[in-house]
């Protein structure tokens, strides 16, 4: 039931980690989660195909209910396509974008290393947050678009472990540039903070967005009368893809105590 949820929408299963934060400090709340599965990986496409992609996702949801919020739990699309969806969405919308300026805040010597995709890292947004938040520091950004895929494809079976020499080649690259500090400038890079910070060191902080996300959307709710307190949290997982790869999107949505609803229609 998408009508009455915070609904949170990534090519993938990205988008998790940000509706936990939410869901841990409000119980209270309905979530919708939609991975748009038909056309992931969005770091791989242009960026008119990425606008076309997620504006087409977001209008399949509203044909079915507004949610009350919409969260873009996804770099990628919000870097490249924020204007277009929030003129498609009767509701506000909130975006994800990389943690740039909490990254130059931190007081650490070496250049920021953001790890994010292609479309992410070559993105005039991301030059614009750069010059906004961090024109005075060395910025060594590198496109991961091998570590997404593995997230949303192998990790639920393979783990953490799986994970090392898939990463590799992008670790390597930051730790050999010096860099001080790393912002995970994709959302699927949250789900392995574990075996990146085992491989980068626990002295390299790793900067992600979910506490400014999440804090700007309490306060948004927090500006709503309508919110139920229940108590009880209830979510739904939707795809955009009905035959594609359901069983692992399953799995996660049970994971993360989601109930299945297929794809969305
Ligand atoms: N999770 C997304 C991001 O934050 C995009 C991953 C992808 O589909 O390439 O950028």
């Amino acid at each position: 039931m998408i009508e009455s949820s915070i609904a949170f929408i990534d090519s993938g299963i990205g988008g998790l980690p940000y509706l936990d934060w939410v869901k841990n400090r409000r119980p209270d709340l309905h979530f919708s989660y939609i991975a748009d599965s038909a056309n992931f990986p969005y770091g791989e496409l242009t960026p008119v195909a990425v606008k076309a992609a997620v504006v087409g996702a977001v209008e399949r949801m509203l044909q079915i209910g507004v949610p009350r919020l919409l969260v873009v739990a996804c770099n990628t699309a919000s870097v490249t396509a924020l204007n277009e969806i929030r003129a498609v969405s009767p509701c506000p919308v909130v975006g994800t974008v990389p943690a740039v300026k909490p990254a130059a805040g931190l007081k650490v010597d070496g250049p920021i290393g953001i790890l994010a995709t292609s479309g992410t890292v070559d993105s005039p947004y991301l030059d614009s947050l750069v010059s906004s938040f961090a024109s005075d520091r060395e910025v060594i950004r590198v496109a991961a678009g091998d570590i997404v895929r593995y997230v949303e494809e192998r990790w639920l079976d393979e783990g953490d472990d799986g994970a090392v020499p898939v990463m590799e080649r992008a670790v390597n690259t930051l730790k050999d540039s010096g860099v001080g500090s790393v912002v995970l400038g994709c959302t699927h890079f949250l789900h392995l903070i574990k075996p990146i910070t085992n491989m980068i060191g626990s002295n390299i902080p790793l900067v992600d967005s979910r506490d400014g996300v999440g804090r700007r959307i309490l306060t948004l709710l927090d500006n709503r009368s309508d919110i139920s307190q229940s108590g009880i949290s209830t979510g739904t997982f939707y795809v955009t893809d009905g035959g594609r790869s359901n069983d692992r999107y399953r799995r996660f949505a049970a994971l993360h105590g989601l109930s299945w609803a297929g794809e969305i229609s």
